[in-house]
């Protein structure tokens, strides 16, 4: 071989490993002793029994697989059925469920701008600077002009839609998923209207978890079902399941199924993911109840670290974020915790915009009071000096 052609990659790696930077993958077992705090499994849902049995008995009665892309033969009417159960719950006029959350967020902001042709020019995408990668790898695919707004701020994006005068989306997470903050998304629907732009609302983490027993942060901010409003969910944090969804205008959806390219050449969904959203659901449905627990616990974590003297922005929905001094402090901290039972996320650059790292502690809405106390307490004994 005359040369190495992934020579690159070592030296990369050995640049990234000496800012502590690599990452590892863990498998864990499928019992583990651990609180996690880790996970997304905001409501407890992923190994209720229902939610397992209603995946089991979807894999049963449909296959293991879907088959086909959607719009050959990957499309159920277990599929039509939680499209319409999604819809109905969240109060949007349609849903269009896909693979993931990531494929949902891409195809939302792909479908809905694009670059200029013969028409006209495209939408301008205005995007939270603090947005999820599958939003910002959307603006990327999307060849559509982008403007970076900071972070939460309503004013800057009714100024930049002021000055580009032309047909636009709005683009941010509901609440984010490093520092747990909500979007002010009243002040940026004003914003939208205003200037007679869309506004596409990730609602990854306020499903099940904010508004009227889970419904989701648009319904919360009384957004949910407006005809300039589309949101996009994931099935795999609250729901315990797998996949995503868009939610919004049914001519929104029509026209996702028609151009949206992670929805055209994308296996469906798999049937057993199908049938644990809407198990997950139906429980939902039933335990509206489970949705003010986890923020509860959210509240609850954070006031505890926070009065033992750590930085952290009030939770708004599930997330709670820990400042750490630096990414190998992060990662020891986190290495620490799990040595003593409690797993908790670990965020550091590239994943940070503002390149501060953080422990990511995640509630649940199943955990014990003692568990709350547990946790909080192993985090505090394992933090590193200041
Ligand atoms: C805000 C946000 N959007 C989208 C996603 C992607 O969803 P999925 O994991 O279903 O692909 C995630 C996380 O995984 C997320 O945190």
């Amino acid at each position: 071989m005359a040369q190495d052609p992934f020579d690159w990659i070592d030296r990369h790696h050995a640049r990234r490993r000496a800012a502590g930077l690599v990452r590892t993958l863990r498998p864990r077992p499928a019992d583990p002793s651990l609180i996690d705090l880790a996970g997304n499994d905001y409501l407890g849902l992923t190994r209720h029994h229902e939610v397992t049995a209603a995946a089991a008995a979807a894999a049963r009665r449909w296959g293991a697989g879907a088959t086909g892309s959607r719009l050959v033969t990957g499309s159920t009417e277990l599929h039509a059925r939680l499209e319409a159960e999604l819809a109905d719950f969240c109060g949007f006029e349609a849903a269009l469920v896909f693979s993931s959350g990531y494929t949902a967020n891409l195809a939302a902001v792909t479908a809905l701008s694009g670059p200029a042709d013969a028409a006209g020019p495209g939408p301008l995408l205005v995007s939270d600077a603090g947005n999820h990668a599958s939003l910002i790898d959307g603006c990327r695919l999307a060849r559509a002009g982008t403007a970076v707004v900071p972070h939460a701020d309503p004013e800057a994006v009714r100024k930049t839609l002021e000055a580009h005068g032309g047909p636009a989306l709005a683009v941010t997470d509901s609440v984010f998923s490093v520092d747990g903050d909500a979007a002010p998304l009243a002040a940026l629907a004003d914003a939208c209207r205003a200037h007679g732009a869309a506004l596409l609302v990730d609602d990854a983490h306020g499903l099940g978890v904010l508004g009227d027993g889970g419904r989701g942060a648009l319904h919360a901010a009384g957004l949910a079902g407006a005809p300039d409003v589309v949101a996009t969910v994931t099935l795999s944090k609250s729901l315990g399941s797998q996949g995503g969804a868009v939610l919004g205008p049914a001519r929104v959806i029509r026209h996702l199924v028609s151009n949206a390219r992670t929805f055209i050449f994308d296996t469906g969904l798999a049937p057993a993911a199908v049938g644990a959203a809407l198990a997950s659901l139906e429980v939902l449905r039933r335990e509206p109840e489970r949705a003010a627990r986890v923020r509860y616990v959210a509240g609850e974590l954070h006031r505890r670290v926070t009065a033992a003297g750590h930085l952290s922005v009030r939770p708004d929905a599930a997330v709670v974020s820990v400042r750490a001094p630096s990414p190998e402090a992060a990662v020891a901290w986190a290495a620490d915790c799990r040595a003593e039972g409690l797993a908790v996320g670990c965020f550091r650059p590239p994943s940070v915009p503002d390149g501060v790292s953080r422990l990511r502690l995640t509630a649940r809405a199943d955990l014990s009071d003692r568990q709350i106390a547990e946790a909080a307490a192993t985090v505090l004994r394992t933090a590193p000096a200041a």
